[in-house]
């Protein structure tokens, strides 16, 4: 099985997602010794600018025209990224919410990834999946706790999920389970250790589901 790691925080060995993404991966891999992971980190992949050459390359891709030169260029790196996507049987992905958002770097790898006829169709009417990932988890992490009935209701401020969720069942992932950490920066540490504790018991008990 390969399975696709992302990780969108540049906090490395203190990074809260990183570390819940890595536990349930190492229980996957008890599990299953067959498991073969890429882990493509945001921050450290040093991901092409999405700039004047890379949308040159993306509409002369759609539209088959000849691409200059820094446009094949940028356009090699963009399809070695997407191999990555289409190698991948799962996906794992853990972020930290950035202004009640994604963090810029892992909306930049979507801006790369998301190119018509490689991760979706589109025939000017609908659009369809072109990838093949039976199942991936995406743990989401954030300081604060939000609740319906607070001053921070979900509904209003959770920019976070309903995109990347969205996105990734829109290019191919069939079965998505989305584990949500509030709180995991609290100004009481206790209450964040509790909430990253409880996170991390949700994702034990999902691996027998993701393995199968
Ligand atoms: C630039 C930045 C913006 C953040 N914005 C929010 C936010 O809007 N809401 C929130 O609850 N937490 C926010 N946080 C806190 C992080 O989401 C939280 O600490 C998360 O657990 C960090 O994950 P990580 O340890 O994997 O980087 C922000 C943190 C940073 C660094």
């Amino acid at each position: 099985m390969k399975l696709l790691e992302i990780q969108s925080s540049p906090r490395g060995e203190s990074s809260d997602s990183i570390s819940l993404t890595k536990s349930f991966i190492e229980a996957c891999k008890s599990d299953d010794t067959s498991i073969v992971v890429d882990t493509l980190n945001v921050w450290h992949e040093r991901l092409p600018e999405f700039d004047y050459e890379a949308i040159g390359a993306k509409y002369k891709a759609v539209k088959h025209e000849t691409m200059t030169e820094a446009e094949s260029n940028v356009w090699e790196r963009i399809q070695s990224l997407i191999q990555r996507f289409q190698n991948a049987d799962r996906i794992v992905l853990g972020t930290p919410m950035w202004n009640f958002g994604l963090p810029y770097k892992l909306k930049q790898l979507i801006d790369l990834v998301a190119q018509r006829n490689y991760l979706f169709a589109y025939d000017g009417k609908q659009y369809g999946p072109l990838l093949n990932v039976e199942k991936a988890i995406v743990v989401y992490t954030r300081g604060s706790r939000f609740l319906e009935g607070t001053p921070i209701p979900p509904s209003r401020f959770d920019h976070q999920t309903n995109y990347l969720d969205f996105w990734l069942q829109l290019v191919g992932v069939r079965d998505l389970r989305s584990v949500i950490v509030d709180n995991a920066w609290n100004q009481d540490r206790q209450e964040s250790e509790v909430s990253l504790a409880k996170g991390k018991a949700t994702l034990e008990r999902l691996v027998e589901w993701f393995l199968n």
